[in-house]
């Protein structure tokens, strides 16, 4: 079947609820996104098609989970090519509604959290985490998806909203996808095309940073595990110094933080800690740029 696009709630749900009726045994996979789509967004369209019957994509940029204006008027918009994308990816259905659709006068009702959406990013952008949950939290209700897939390139996002679907009870399986990367290394995101050529030249200490950190934690995890929080500290410290000189010696690069978490729970890493996320957020040049890599521990 050709693909189908909606902007309005009441048409897509009519359509999903005419073809579940059809029969849709394998369910409903769902891929949220707020456009400009590039090869990490389609790794989720993909990965959603071949496991579900039927795979709606969302495309809205949500202006709920952007602290800074401008940051949401440079956003890039490419709809009809990101539509095209979709459908060569299997996509069955776009949502692609407007503001007002979403947020109609007077919706004023939010999914707030506490803990994990308060380190890291949601820092520098106390309200980021807040508009990603309400917006993340609509859309399941509208789609009512078995499954929805999101990338582990937003480590923090994924982590959230895994969390937010076990407190609501909500009824959707969460498929972490792995970040897919440039040749060089650099993770793949909507906002590189603000990067000019020495900026995107730059870019690539985010994953040699990572890398540099990640070989460390290997040598130290080889010498036996921590045995106390004051070692488990010194472990972070050592882990994030290594990613921070790499960073620190690239000029362009402003580091907005460099950490060392519990994977699962972002809490300070520990005995219990089944897997370590290191994670970084630096502006190279005007372009904020986030990326991560995590290290399994107690294998
Ligand atoms: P957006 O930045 O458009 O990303 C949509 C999905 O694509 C997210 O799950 C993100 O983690 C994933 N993604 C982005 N770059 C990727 C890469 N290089 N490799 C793998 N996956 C990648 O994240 C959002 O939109 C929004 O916050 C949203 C969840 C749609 C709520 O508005």
């Amino acid at each position: 079947m050709p693909i189908k696009t909606y902007d309005t709630i009441s048409g897509l749900r009519g359509e999903l609820s005419a073809r579940r009726s059809a029969g849709a045994g394998a369910g409903v996979g769902f891929v949220p996104t707020m456009g400009a789509l590039h090869e990490g967004h389609i790794s989720l369209v993909r990965r959603a098609a071949a496991e579900n019957d039927i795979t709606v994509v969302s495309i809205f940029l949500n202006p709920l989970q952007f602290d800074e204006s401008a940051d949401l008027d440079s956003y890039p918009k490419t709809l009809e090519a990101d539509i095209r994308l979709c459908e060569a990816a299997g996509t069955d259905l776009v949502f692609c509604p407007s503001v007002r659709e979403i947020y109609p006068d007077g919706a004023s009702t939010r999914i707030e959290m506490d803990g994990p959406t308060d380190v890291l990013c949601g820092r520098s952008r106390p309200r980021h985490f807040s508009g990603v949950l309400t917006v993340v939290g609509k859309l399941f209700h509208i789609v009512e998806p078995d499954a929805a897939y999101f990338g582990e390139k937003d480590a923090q996002q994924l982590a959230v909203i895994r969390k937010m679907v076990r407190d609501l009870n909500m009824n959707v399986n969460i498929v972490g996808c792995p970040t897919v990367r440039e040749a060089d290394g650099l993770a793949m995101s909507s906002r590189n095309v603000h990067l000019n050529a020495d900026e995107r030249k730059a870019s690539v200490c985010l994953f040699r940073a990572l890398t540099a950190a990640l070989e460390k934690l290997g040598d130290a995890a080889g010498h036996g595990a921590p045995e106390d929080d004051s070692e488990w500290a010194r472990l972070t410290a050592d882990v994030t110094g290594s990613a921070r000189a790499v960073l620190d010696a690239e000029p362009l690069a402003r580091t907005e933080y460099v950490e060392l978490l519990d994977a699962e729970t972002l809490a300070p890493l520990g005995g219990s800690s089944r897997a370590a996320l290191c994670a970084i957020a630096a502006r190279i040049g005007d372009t904020r740029l986030i990326d991560n890599m995590r290290f399994s521990l107690n294998e």
